[in-house]
């Protein structure tokens, strides 16, 4: 596996690689790769000529007071990973390369960036936008995978390659999960024993949302204090919501009753450690 540092050497290659009429996958990671992250990177690596990932740990998604420095890292153990999955090729930059004094341009995806993550994490979403369309410029996929997980990202790297004319397919795929039913995440690895066993309590709740609207519930507010409920019920360890609601799947609007396909989304603190999760329901 070829492990680039440079973006110019990135673009160079990428632009050869276009050049010999291969078709090139791409997998942006911030690294502490799991199983969520490898099968991305399966699919991709199925799907094209060229599999290539990103290992960045993009500051400017991170608010001051958040996690950046903490941050969980592992390149050597992602490296090993990558490469058994059969992955081509790297591009791993610094910070100071990607932003170098002087770097101004930002990319913000307006209203999509605004409610849920976005309202708990002003700029995080202008961050990930900026970032990604670094990344694609760079990186000339003709396809890029995300996860499911990070639903409201997906929603807005597939609205900023619409609306700046990217030529790229975006490929959303399921969210993978631990035996408790919990979302695999880098983050996870922050959570003490009593935290993961009331961690729990995050994918219980969509379930239930799930098998409620399967009864027949689709009244977003009953669904949501439904949730609320199981999120609130005694654990080993305290969650403190962040948000839980019920939005429209297309655009994020809020929504009332379900009469069209909707992203029950729900952010959490358990300890220091924030969580999310989602599921989609379709009436
Ligand atoms: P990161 O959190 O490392 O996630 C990289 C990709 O893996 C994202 O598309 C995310 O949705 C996906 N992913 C994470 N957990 C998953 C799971 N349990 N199942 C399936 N997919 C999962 O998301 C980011 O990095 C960054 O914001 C990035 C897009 C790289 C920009 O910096």
């Amino acid at each position: 596996m070829e492990i680039l540092r440079d973006p110019a050497a990135m673009c160079e290659l990428a632009g050869r690689f276009r050049a010999k009429g291969l078709r090139i996958g791409l997998v942006p990671t911030m690294g502490a790769l799991h199983e969520g992250h490898l099968s991305l990177m399966r699919r991709c690596r199925e799907e094209n000529d060229v599999a290539s990932w990103s290992l960045f740990v993009n500051p400017t998604q991170f608010a001051p007071h958040e996690d950046l420095a903490a941050y969980p890292r592992d390149p050597a153990g992602d490296m090993t990973k990558a490469l058994e999955v059969g992955m081509d090729l790297c591009f791993a930059p610094e910070a100071a390369v990607m932003y170098p004094p002087g770097h101004r341009t930002v990319v913000e995806v307006a209203e999509l960036s605004a409610p849920l993550c976005g309202a708990s994490r002003p700029g995080h979403f202008r961050g990930v936008a900026t970032v990604v369309s670094k990344l694609f410029h760079l990186m000339q996929p003709h396809t890029a995978y995300f996860g499911q997980k990070d639903y409201q990202q997906s929603l807005i790297i597939r609205r900023m390659v619409q609306d700046l004319g990217f030529d790229i397919e975006i490929v959303v795929l399921p969210t993978v999960r631990g035996p408790d039913g919990l979302a695999l995440s880098s983050r996870n690895a922050y959570l003490s024993p009593a935290e993961r066993a009331a961690a729990a309590a995050l994918p219980a709740a969509l379930r239930w949302a799930e098998e409620e609207f399967a009864r027949g519930g689709r009244r977003a507010a009953g669904l949501v204090e439904g949730m609320c409920r199981i999120l609130a019920a005694p654990a080993p360890a305290h969650i403190a919501i962040d948000y839980v609601e019920v939005r429209a799947a297309e655009d994020l609007a809020t929504l009332e009753i379900i009469d069209r396909p909707a992203v029950v989304a729900l952010a959490a603190r358990i300890g220091r450690t924030r969580l999310i999760d989602n599921t989609l329901l379709t009436p």
